[in-house]
């Protein structure tokens, strides 16, 4: 059983590139110790990332990230427990932003987390969305 949660956060630091690389290292090197994947993306001081793995590790994971001062949630999202993972090789990969505006993820996002705010999706649907863009993103980043 595969606990997931994705989230956007606003950053309350100036992240320049080696603080976020830093960043990136400390969280990919923990994941790894608690068996948690998952990928992290970063633009114009917008974080989203998206983290699965076993129940604890999750639950004590977003505790971590909710209470820590570098960021603060704007959306966040509980996701249904799922039986396999979706990025089972990667502790925490890094996708650069660029390489996901092809794949119309900044639009899809900011439609669904929109949705969300105005309540024009039912959960359900906004659900299903996101697991139709995290299923694309790990398909394509395979590649
Ligand atoms: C945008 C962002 C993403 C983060 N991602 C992770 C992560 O994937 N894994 C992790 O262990 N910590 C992550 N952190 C750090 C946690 O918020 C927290 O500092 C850390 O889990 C505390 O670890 P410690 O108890 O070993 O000091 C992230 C922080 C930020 C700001």
């Amino acid at each position: 059983m595969i606990y997931s949660y994705i989230y956007s956060s606003a950053s309350d630091e100036n992240f320049n590139e080696e603080q976020l690389i830093k960043l990136h290292e400390a969280a990919a090197q923990k994941n790894k110790e608690f068996d948690i994947s998952g990928y992290l993306t970063f633009k114009n001081d917008i974080f989203i990332q998206y983290i699965e793995g076993p129940e604890k590790s999750i639950k004590q994971l977003i505790e971590n990230i909710k209470k820590d001062k570098r960021h603060h949630i704007k959306h966040d999202i509980v996701l249904p427990i799922r039986e396999d993972r979706l990025f089972g090789d990667w502790s925490m990969r890094y996708i650069d932003y660029n390489s996901l505006i092809e794949i119309g993820y900044h639009e899809l996002l900011e439609t669904i987390f929109f949705s969300i705010d105005n309540q024009i999706f039912s959960d359900e649907e906004v659900i299903q969305k996101i697991n139709q863009m995290l299923h694309q993103i790990a398909s394509t980043m395979k590649e």
